[in-house]
């Protein structure tokens, strides 16, 4: 043969690691597209709404992250992790995290005019907290270099902080408002993306942990160092993101609390101990989408305006990695 390089063929038939393709089937099961959740029921409320100001800054926050996991986060990672199966799961995250991005523009369109919109996403390119995350994570999604587990790990770490940290200054106001009845349909769709960043922080923390193991001692100590670091920094900038874009509303010290407790959640994605004390969530953001009164169930199906096949329960137990190894 010629001087060729030898480019492997993904394969299927034998999987490298059995949760690999539990990742892969569960993002399938649980396939959806915001056009079927009918939030046009929501603009009644809407006109009405008092704090349509925090609302539209929590939703153009939320699409630039998702915006930034799709062309920049999985892209990266998955370009750089060496094993195909796991390449083809983050590939397939990726596809999700544009679904994302664009339902936020599907409730802007439904609820709001062009004027409004137009401001929102002008406000997204000037607000520096939020500027902040976007290019601290941003910086270190394409810094990864070629061959080198140490920038892959830190790239793995970023995404979990970004997919089970800071997305939840902003899931907290529709979950809370849904949880209590005020535009229901579009915390539906919150529901829905919050359901794949849950598969995506377990999964890529476990893709993390993967790689964690390899290092020596002494190298996991210096990268868990580095790990908290970045997380208190983040942390730093979330607690003015949030007083700056909930001062209206008075419900700052309830999302900072949320934010903790996800930033914990985040940690134990990684393998790694948690950093800030337990305490109580507002209980209408733990409870609210599986209330009675909700439009949807999260754990059983994909909502009263969304019918089509029921999904299995993501519970504790979904990715219980001792049964695998
Ligand atoms: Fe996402
Ligand atoms: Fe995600």
């Amino acid at each position: 043969m010629l001087n060729l390089k030898s480019y492997p063929a993904i394969n299927w038939n034998k999987v490298n690691n059995e949760l690999t393709k539990v990742f892969w089937d569960q993002q399938w099961k649980q396939m959806w597209l915001p056009e079927d959740v009918a939030v046009s029921k929501d603009i009644k409320q809407w006109k009405s709404f008092e704090y349509q100001n925090t609302y539209k800054k929590v939703f153009g926050g939320l699409t630039l992250l998702d915006t930034l996991q799709t062309n920049i986060g999985m892209n990266e990672i998955a370009k750089f992790n060496p094993d195909l199966q796991e390449k083809a799961v983050l590939t397939l995250f990726g596809a999700f995290e544009a679904v994302h991005a664009k339902s936020y523009s599907y409730i802007f369109t439904t609820l709001c005019n062009n004027d409004e919109i137009e401001e929102v996403f002008d406000w997204v390119e000037k607000n520096e907290y939020l500027q902040y995350k976007a290019n601290r994570i941003a910086d270190i999604y394409t810094s990864i270099k070629e061959d080198d587990d140490e920038s892959l790990w830190k790239a793995m770490f970023a995404s979990v902080m970004l997919e089970s940290f800071l997305f939840y200054s902003g899931f907290f106001y529709p979950l809370y408002l849904g949880g209590q009845g005020t535009l229901r349909n579009s915390s539906e769709v919150i529901s829905l993306i919050l359901r794949d960043e849950s598969i995506h922080g377990v999964a890529v923390g476990y893709f993390a942990q993967n790689v964690f193991n390899k290092f020596e001692v002494e190298k996991q100590n210096e990268l868990k160092v580095w790990g908290y670091e970045l997380l208190l920094d983040l942390y730093q900038n979330e607690v003015k993101y949030t007083d700056d874009i909930y001062a209206e509303t008075g419900l700052s010290p309830d999302v900072k609390a949320y934010v903790r407790y996800n930033a914990n959640k985040a940690l134990m994605n990684l393998g790694l101990d948690t950093m800030f004390p337990e305490e109580e969530i507002n209980p209408i953001v733990m409870n609210g989408i599986r209330n009675e009164g909700s439009t949807f169930d999260f754990f059983s199906q994909k909502g009263s305006t969304y019918t089509i096949a029921r999904v299995e329960a993501i519970n504790d137990s979904t990715f219980d990695y001792s049964n695998l190894k």
